[in-house]
């Protein structure tokens, strides 16, 4: 059984996504070990508990350095011997001492096709742009701000309606199929990386 911590500041649908698609059995072996949030309110802790899954709220207002946060988070998942990192929505780039400890078993999802629009306007950028294709990609995390090696990446048409509310609705959609599919093929250990790219055995 992999041992996942969610890592989450916002709204925790993702979050959701996950568990679900474990108590569906979509996701096999694995379960969400714990949830870990910078942020007190965030409504992924609500969602994790009412799963009686255990939570954590871990403040960046009590440290001085990134580097401080990111080595007692790494003390922390350690203790808890977890397998993978997910990040959903978790609004903290790692340091190089988090990526270290955990090569290639940490997770994230972007509402963008990078390597266009990374950070935390990926939604809004792509509309100001004015591109016709967006969507989403789930890669593992290196230092960079979302640049590492592609797991899975799709596409959603952008209308002359949308407004961000609206494309973002449909991206999330996205992310709620594609983010469980990239966990199970990542615990059937069914991820090859070869430099940059990541080949699945399926
Ligand atoms: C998602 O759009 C994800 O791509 C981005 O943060 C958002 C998290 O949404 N990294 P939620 O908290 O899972 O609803």
């Amino acid at each position: 059984m992999k041992r996942i911590a969610v890592l989450a500041s916002g709204s925790g649908s993702n979050l959701q996504a996950i568990m679900d698609a474990i108590e569906r059995r979509d996701i096999t072996n694995a379960e969400v070990a714990v949830v870990i949030s910078d942020r007190k309110n965030a409504y992924a802790l609500e969602r994790a508990r009412q799963k009686s899954i255990p939570v954590k709220h871990q403040s960046s207002k009590n440290y001085q350095s990134r580097e401080d946060y990111d080595r007692d988070l790494v003390t922390y998942l350690t203790e808890q011997q977890i397998d993978l990192v997910v990040l959903a929505g978790f609004m903290r780039l790692m340091t190089p001492h988090f990526v270290a400890a955990y090569p290639n078993r940490i997770l994230n999802i972007h509402p963008s096709l990078l390597p266009a629009f990374p950070g935390a306007h990926g939604v809004r950028d792509a509309l100001a742009y004015g591109v016709k294709v967006a969507g989403c990609t789930v890669h593992f995390v290196d230092e960079g701000m979302d640049t590492g090696p592609i797991i899975l990446q799709e596409a959603v048409p952008v209308y002359d309606s949308d407004t961000e509310e609206s494309l973002q609705e449909r991206i999330h959609e996205l992310e709620h199929r594609l983010y469980p599919r990239a966990i199970e093929l990542w615990v059937q250990d069914k991820i090859k990386i070869q430099g940059r790219r990541c080949f699945i055995d399926d």
